[in-house]
């Protein structure tokens, strides 16, 4: 190299795209999030929680250098304050995104102090996420063995055969997760008799599925009927793990109906693969526990400060982190760290 000649440096990448944030600033929004709701733990007030929640993930987004846009998240514009539809998120500078978020996906577990309530976000290029209209979805989620294998219009007692022979284990070993609704009296017979075991839930159907499709859970499958926000929230997750959610839109009335063709929905009856809630190819997936989980510990405060348990999910570069953070209160006085 001659005198002066300055040496040619490979600009480093934030996660290999310029711009993009790093997956430490997104899941600090998270982790904000969660805080924020589980110092409401067991209070009785959802809204209180949930507003929480949205308060600090919304703050904690524009310190973080993303122009995001919401796809998902509290609401139509006229009836969420902030992380309504259509919003603008982020610092602004760097990669323009698509985000989908639930700060509080489990508004009633923190309310009652129960498990497996999450904060969750998920993030993707322009166009990566399907914009789901506010209304229902039947689900079926299960893991990448039966990916291909399994349809929403097959008998259940035939999703469960595959399903168990896909695993290589037999019907009655099992563990189906169903949201504990009225709506799912029929669907709770169909698995009974077709000899499976059942896990009802009260709420959470996003960790459910990633629980679902996560060896060791002791879980394989969910069934039933739930947001489908929350279907496109779980697509962008189970996309990560090469995992499956079918879906098709359960409308409750004719005004979900309209908004749903507004936003350019017009097969009622389609059934929607993971490919089609999530078809990001630069997709990431944070969810930061509330509640202690099957998947994540809850938030534990201590004196000076608390401490998170979050996973990462992330397609392009195929990894899968859980990082636990001590936050600490005041950066000039530490809390005692522990190792467990
Ligand atoms: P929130 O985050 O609004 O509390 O929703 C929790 C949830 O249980 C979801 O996980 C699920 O998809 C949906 O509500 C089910 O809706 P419903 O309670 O109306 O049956």
């Amino acid at each position: 190299m001659a005198v002066g000649e300055k040496p040619q440096v490979d600009v480093p990448k934030k996660n290999g795209h310029a711009g993009h944030p790093r997956v430490l600033d997104l899941v600090s929004i998270t982790e904000a999030a969660a805080i924020a709701s589980a110092h409401l733990l067991g209070h009785g007030d959802n809204h209180k929680a949930d507003a929480a929640a949205a308060e600090a993930m919304r703050k904690t987004m524009d310190t973080v250098d993303f122009a995001g846009r919401i796809v998902i998240g509290e609401g139509e514009r006229d009836e969420a304050p902030m992380l309504f539809i259509g919003e603008h998120v982020g610092s602004g500078d760097g990669a323009e995104l698509d985000i989908a978020v639930d700060p509080l996906e489990g508004t009633n577990l923190v309310a009652k102090g129960r498990a497996n309530a999450i904060s969750v976000l998920a993030a993707a290029e322009r166009g990566g996420l399907l914009h789901a209209p506010d209304t229902y979805m039947d689900k079926l989620v299960v893991g990448a063995p039966a990916k291909g294998k399994v349809d929403l219009d097959r008998p259940v007692k035939e999703n469960l055969r595959i399903l168990a022979d896909s695993l290589n284990r037999d019907v009655d070993d099992l563990t189906v997760i169903v949201l504990d609704r009225p709506r799912h009296e029929k669907l709770i017979s169909d698995i009974r008799a077709a000899g499976a075991r059942i896990k009802l839930i009260d709420d959470g159907d996003v960790i459910a599925a990633i629980s679902a499709v996560v060896a060791g859970t002791a879980v394989h499958c969910v069934m039933g009927i739930g947001g489908a926000p929350e279907g496109v929230l779980a697509a962008a997750a189970l996309r990560c793990v090469g995992a499956e959610i079918l879906g098709r839109l359960k409308f409750r009335n004719d005004d979900e109906r309209r908004r749903a063709r507004a936003m350019g929905i017009e097969d009622e009856d389609r059934v929607y693969r993971t490919e089609d809630l999530a078809p990001g190819k630069e997709l990431r997936f944070i969810a930061t526990g509330v509640t202690d989980g099957d998947l994540l510990q809850g938030v534990r405060f201590f004196s000076r400060g608390s401490r998170t348990h979050s996973v990462i999910l992330d397609y392009e570069n195929g990894k899968i982190r859980f990082i636990d953070t001590t936050h600490y209160d005041d950066p000039k006085n530490p809390p005692l760290i522990r190792l467990s």
